[in-house]
């Protein structure tokens, strides 16, 4: 079975048919989805859809786009949530993007801290995103010891040496649409060097939809077409791949 460890079917996007969508998912193959939180809206919501559909688990956090809106308060509340809903896995998506600018990078770091901390009080492994930031995000990671609860670098766009460190910390990698497109080069050559072993799937969807649908709206339905990319860079099977990385999801997020 496949597990989709990043997906946001919470967001607008999915308003017209989610139900329908998420109803033929275990029928496609794919056995648990991540659903992940990218604001204070977003915890709540997200955690929301997961007491609905039973594959599913949530998350809590803020995306580093999300920030300038936090509050000790939302850390209050996420805390909460966490505690009171066994369906939270994890703390996420937290990082640093500085794809827009570094006005706000200060705001950025402190509320990444924060969360990482909320997260080692709760128990919980981390989901990580980093855009335009990869050696402050590791050294942050290192910093407030984010590896004593583990976590999966989302949508890893790092360097094929920060990868392996990273996966000698246990951390895991977070491989979706990015890895079929035709200029990805360096995410091509993580999947080559990287063992198995330590890579997830995920969607990152409504975005990040895998070629041939790259530009649509992206569902974990796709997934195959990741499993096909990875089996092409590494000479594996499709089958060992799916059967390794839903392992692999599991240990991550503690779902037994
Ligand atoms: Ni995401």
């Amino acid at each position: 079975m496949i597990f989709d460890t990043h997906a946001h079917y919470e967001d607008a996007a999915f308003d017209s048919d989610r139900e329908e969508l998420l109803r033929r998912l275990p029928a496609a193959g794919i056995g648990a989805v991540m659903d992940v939180a990218s604001s204070a809206e977003t915890s709540r919501s997200a955690v929301r859809l997961a007491e609905t559909v039973p594959y599913m688990a949530a998350s809590v956090g803020a995306h580093p786009d999300s920030v300038g809106e936090l509050s000790e308060q939302d850390m209050q509340e996420f805390a909460a949530i966490a505690r009171s809903h066994p369906k939270v896995r994890a703390v996420g998506e937290i990082g640093l993007d500085y794809h827009w600018g570094r006005e706000n990078a200060d705001l950025q770091r402190r509320w990444f801290r924060r969360q990482l901390r909320l997260a080692r009080e709760l128990g919980l492994p981390v989901i990580i995103h980093s855009r335009d930031a990869s050696q402050e995000t590791f050294d942050i990671l290192r910093e407030e010891k984010a590896e004593e609860n583990g976590g999966v670098i989302h949508c890893y766009s790092g360097s094929a040496e920060l990868a392996a460190e990273y996966v000698r910390r246990g951390f895991c990698l977070g491989i979706g649409g990015v890895v079929t497109f035709k200029n990805a080069k360096t995410i091509k050559e993580v999947v080559r060097r990287i063992p198995l072993t330590s890579l997830v799937l995920e969607t990152d969807c409504p975005y990040m939809a895998p070629v041939p649908h790259r530009g649509e709206r992206n569902s974990s339905l796709n997934l195959p077409l990741v499993i096909q990319a990875i089996a092409d860079l590494t000479g594996k099977d499709p089958g060992e791949i799916e059967e390794t990385t839903w392992n692999n999801a599991r240990r991550l997020y503690r779902i037994h």
